[in-house]
């Protein structure tokens, strides 16, 4: 190669660098029962944060974004959740401050008026057209690793006869998002940890014969591990047990107990290590920013009066700004997910195997508790729950989230279920994210929660 054509050649490819580099990063694939790194064939597990400042959209002010992702990035995570996101805003700036930062985002599809209920489930066009524009919007970066077609939508042990409105959706989504060619985005549910629905409710969510018709990937809202605590007594053991053997990935899309600060986040060593590792794809800690419910990982300022008002200020917290570490929640989980790398496997080494897994069976009806036919087709578009299918769904309106089992103390599954809950729909920024049916619904939930009453007094 000639003096001059080496140099056009070598500009040429630090142009071609420069240029790609602005959003390089891999896709993330959903094969199997885990989730790979599309270019190099790694297994992929999730260090996720969720990542709502306010019930506004927090992937349209660049500068802050590119603030958060670059502490998100020291802390370790490679993830953030998103509850709400308004299509019709430009969302560039901070999806390639994050793709920077190597952070990749799990959006709920949900809007506040604009969400499948479990108190009157239905799914119609109206639904699915609010879905398709958040899809549409955001397919096109390649850091966003999946959406949930739905957050809690069953919050309660009778809340069963929802479910096949959230699969119905998740078949919609992916049919939608075939036919416009888009890459095959992971389409999935985050659930909210009712001990009574599981595990009926993730069997359901990927039982079909046909892929179409199963989500691509189901996570749980879990708040189960407080302070010290073991994989048998927090009740982990029976989320492996039950999570053996399924087929599509799952992790945990809400984690991190505050009932016992400050928190040290042993339930990742157990997430990401030997005894789930190879069943789980990680979690998700909520949350961010520090408000109200003490979940904070960082705050943007000093506690300010409750009724100060200001741009940045929401509900007396800086909204904002330079984000600084909580300590030592902050370190603290910084240290313990740089200890945890599971290597997991090869897509090469996986491929094979993943063909032959077979879907778990679909769950029996079981009065009272699972009122779904397994053997009834799925909810076609515009179709709405009936009173007859709820004929049976009289089962206890109220909910034990948490562990539930005999082998966690009964003190620390009250308290988990009722920050779960708190955490997961009620006190958090996503809360007011969620429909208002579905606001109604969680409200019950709450008036039920006489733990919640408890731990709130
Ligand atoms: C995905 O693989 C590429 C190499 O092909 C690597 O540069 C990148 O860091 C990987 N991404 C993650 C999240 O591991
Ligand atoms: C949903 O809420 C948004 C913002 O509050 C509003 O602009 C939109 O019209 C609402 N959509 C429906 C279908 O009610
Ligand atoms: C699988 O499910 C999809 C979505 O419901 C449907 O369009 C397709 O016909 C089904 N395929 C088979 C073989 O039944
Ligand atoms: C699932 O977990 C529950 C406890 O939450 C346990 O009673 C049940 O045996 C488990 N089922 C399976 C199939 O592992
Ligand atoms: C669940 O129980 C609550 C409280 O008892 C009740 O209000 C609600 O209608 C029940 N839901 C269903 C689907 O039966």
């Amino acid at each position: 190669m000639s003096p001059p054509s080496l140099v056009r050649w070598a500009s040429l490819f630090v142009l071609g660098m420069t240029a790609s580099q602005v959003s390089a990063i891999a896709t993330i694939s959903a094969v199997g029962a885990k989730f790979f790194n599309s270019s190099s064939g790694d297994q992929f597990y999730i260090k996720g944060v969720a990542y709502q400042l306010t019930d506004d959209d927090p992937l349209v002010d660049e500068d802050q974004c590119k603030l958060d992702a670059a502490l998100m990035q020291e802390l370790g995570a490679n993830t953030i959740r998103v509850y709400h996101v308004d299509p019709n805003e430009n969302h560039d700036g901070c999806m390639s401050a994050f793709a920077d930062a190597g952070i990749y985002l799990f959006v709920d599809l949900e809007t506040y008026n604009t969400s499948i209920s479990q108190s009157a489930p239905e799914w119609d066009s109206k639904l699915l057209d609010s879905y398709e524009k958040v899809l549409d919007t955001f397919q096109v970066y390649d850091n966003l690793a999946g959406v949930f077609v739905g957050n809690e939508v069953l919050t309660t042990a009778n809340g069963s006869w929802a479910a096949p409105y959230v699969k119905a959706a998740a078949r919609d989504v992916k049919a939608y998002r075939d036919s416009k060619g888009y890459r095959e985005i992971p389409v999935g549910y985050a659930a909210a940890d009712i001990a009574e629905l599981r595990p009926m409710l993730q069997d359901y969510m990927a039982c079909s014969t046909n892929s179409s018709e199963d989500l691509d990937f189901f996570s749980l809202n879990a708040y189960e591990w407080c302070g010290d605590n073991t994989y048998e007594g927090s009740g982990y053991s029976e989320l492996q047990k039950n999570a053996t053997g399924y087929s599509i990935p799952i992790f945990f899309s809400e984690d991190g107990c505050n009932t016992s600060p400050p928190r040290t986040f042993e339930d990742q060593s157990a997430i990401f290590g030997d005894e789930m590792a190879d069943t789980w794809s990680g979690a998700i800690i909520y949350e961010w920013i520090q408000v109200a419910n003490g979940y904070g990982l960082i705050s943007y300022g000093p506690s300010v009066s409750a009724t100060a008002t200001g741009s940045d200020i929401s509900d007396g917290f800086t909204v904002k700004g330079t984000p600084t570490p909580i300590s030592p929640d902050f370190s603290n989980l910084k240290s313990v997910w740089a200890t945890l790398t599971p290597t997991g496997v090869a897509l090469s080494d996986y491929t094979a195997s993943a063909s032959t897994i077979t879907p778990l069976a679909c769950p029996a009806e079981t009065s009272g508790v699972w009122n779904v036919d397994p053997s009834a087709a799925l909810p076609t578009l515009g179709q709405a729950a009936t009173v007859s299918d709820s004929a049976s769904a009289t089962g206890s309106g109220s909910s034990s989230s948490g562990s539930g089992t005999s082998s966690g103390s009964s003190a620390s599954s009250t308290a988990s279920s009722s920050k779960g809950a708190a955490a997961a729909g009620i006190v958090s920024p996503g809360a007011g994210l969620l429909g208002s049916t579905n606001a109604v619904a969680i409200y019950g939930t709450l008036v039920a929660f006489t733990g919640f009453m408890a731990w709130w007094l």
